[in-house]
């Protein structure tokens, strides 16, 4: 028998089919054309300054050993104040755990309450990699098949559907990717007061907090100190390559958690949590949320700007910086459009199947995660190709 082979639990994993769609592009480019980027999920703004420096200062000054695996207890108090200017809620400091991204949130959460076997809620489309830590588990992924009718979000009529007792967790991600949807306060609470009757927790991804464009979000946290809250500091806060999110664990689940932490991590980026504790402060904050405004005149641009060209937007995103569109009326394979549209405009979009099995064949994803002036080319490109 082979004895080098990948584990069952990974064989069904697939990749990331835009990174064709990014390898096409980088060929592309490398010919001399101009690629207008609109395939990549993260913001084209950098850390403030203070964040940098704060950074360059840890380092020079030696802080750079391990933290405890819950995290440096500045940075935890930080957030912990944050919540409460943010959303007028205080949570315990001891509840916040840091993280690596919420990627790592999203594992410890899922790690600390999953069973081989269990089912797992998500919703399709979604986040890919929420199934695929998933069955990095031995858990089970089920994929509900969201529509523009209930916000392309879970809904408490949806769970009727696919709630069965083996379901131990079900995820939310609100704002959503791919969507940018968002899903009601209400609707959540009812989601989680059924999950709650079936002995299912709830997980809610809140990585696109803060950039929402109509109202501010409430934190899930308010609904129940019982629900698994991720964050990060990779969207609003723009460090993706820093690798630092965090997770709003209940109480009875604090210990598990940083088991769990300190054997699969042993704690974040030391560097990078000397760098976060300078998020926090007024003069960032106001940079963050120049930003978001700068993101709402993106996404108001681009949905009328596409819905001119012939895409459907069946729902207006109301946060993140995606954009999920019907292509149907230039095609029946989203995968092959995104192909054929970076080659004949430069511009480059993600697949509908990164997300789902749902329909994807009819969508893909936009992101406004660029400026304005490429924006402006990529439509007038797309206008040129398509029209
Ligand atoms: C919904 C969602 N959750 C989690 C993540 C992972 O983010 P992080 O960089 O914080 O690990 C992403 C990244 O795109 C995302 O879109």
């Amino acid at each position: 028998m082979e004895s080098v082979m990948e584990s069952n639990r990974v064989g069904g994993m697939e990749e990331f089919h835009v990174m064709r769609v990014m390898a096409l592009a980088e060929q592309l480019e490398k010919e001399g054309m101009d690629i207008i980027h609109m395939e990549v999920g993260e913001p084209d703004f950098r850390a403030p300054d203070a964040v940098k420096n704060a950074a360059i200062s840890a380092i020079e000054g030696g802080a750079t050993g391990y933290t405890s695996a819950l995290g440096l207890p500045e940075l935890r108090e930080k957030i912990s104040e944050y919540y409460v200017k943010r959303y007028n809620y205080k949570v315990d400091n001891n509840r916040i755990v840091v993280t690596p991204g919420a990627s790592g949130a999203l594992l410890l959460a899922l790690a600390a309450t999953v069973d081989v076997g269990d089912g797992v809620l998500v919703t399709d489309p979604g986040y890919p990699c929420n199934r695929n830590i998933v069955r990095s588990l031995g858990a089970k992924d089920i994929p509900v098949a969201v529509t523009a009718t209930e916000n392309y979000q879970l809904s408490a009529g949806l769970l009727e559907k696919y709630l069965t007792a083996d379901v131990r967790a079900a995820i939310v991600s609100t704002p959503s990717n791919p969507t940018g949807t968002v899903i009601s306060a209400e609707e959540l609470l009812r989601v989680y007061e059924r999950l709650s009757v079936n002995s299912s927790i709830l997980i809610v991804d809140e990585i696109y907090h803060g950039l929402t464009y109509e109202d501010d979000m409430e934190t899930a946290l308010n609904i129940s100190d019982d629900i698994f809250v991720v964050n990060s500091f990779s969207k609003y806060f723009s460090m993706t390559g820093w690798r630092l999110g965090w997770l709003v664990v209940p109480s009875k689940m604090v210990n598990v958690v940083e088991r769990l932490s300190q054997n699969l991590i042993i704690a974040p980026s030391t560097i990078a949590q000397y760098a976060a504790i300078a998020c926090f402060e007024e003069e960032q904050i106001e940079i963050y949320d120049h930003r978001r405004d700068i993101f709402k005149e993106r996404r108001d641009f681009l949905v009328k700007a596409l819905t001119e060209i012939g895409f459907k937007i069946e729902v207006v995103p109301e946060g993140a910086f995606y954009i999920y569109a019907d292509c149907s009326l230039f095609t029946n394979d989203s995968y092959q459009f995104c192909f054929d549209l970076i080659k004949h405009t430069g511009v480059a979009i993600t697949p509908g199947k990164d997300f789902g099995y749902n329909n994807s064949h009819k969508y893909v994803r936009f992101a406004y995660a660029n400026s304005m002036k490429n924006l402006r080319v990529g439509v007038s490109r797309m206008k040129e190709y398509l029209l």
